[in-house]
């Protein structure tokens, strides 16, 4: 696949952002009323969506990127190229660290984008929020 340019990827990010804004609709966050939407785009076009998803016991809360990931593989869905987060925070937030965790596990060194919906946006590969990952080379 033909590298993508600077611009390219910019827009690029900023359709899937889109995305990421479409997928906050579905969230079920009754409890945090913070409602998280997460896009999933393969090097193929391909885009999955997720949301939170909390529950009245806390602890159970799934965020909006792992769902998409689990949401992803349980559909024989794989090689992402990037990953939108939406969410309605002063700065953009970053992926929570079990997520990084499991973004590294699926996806490897994709590009993060988060989208603050106040029109602050923040891009970084995974490997610069999550440098020194636990995975199967440690075991
Ligand atoms: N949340 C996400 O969905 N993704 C993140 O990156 C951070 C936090 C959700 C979990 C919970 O439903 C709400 O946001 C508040 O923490």
């Amino acid at each position: 696949m033909k590298p993508k340019s600077d611009a390219q990827l910019e827009q690029s990010l900023t359709e899937l952002a889109r995305f990421a804004r479409l997928a906050r609709k579905r969230a079920h966050a009754p409890f945090s009323n913070f409602a998280v939407g997460a896009a999933l785009k393969t090097f193929s076009g391909e885009i999955v969506l997720g949301c939170n998803i909390e529950n009245a016991t806390y602890g159970l809360t799934v965020c909006a990127e792992r769902v998409a990931v689990f949401k992803a593989i349980s559909e024989g869905i794989k090689k992402f190229e990037a990953i939108a987060i939406a969410a309605p925070s002063k700065r953009p937030a970053a992926p929570c660290g079990a997520c990084r965790q499991i973004l590294w596990e699926f996806c490897g060194d994709i590009w993060i984008h988060m989208d603050s919906l106040r029109g602050r946006t923040l891009t970084r590969r995974l490997s610069e929020l999550l440098p020194l990952p636990f995975d199967r080379r440690n075991l």
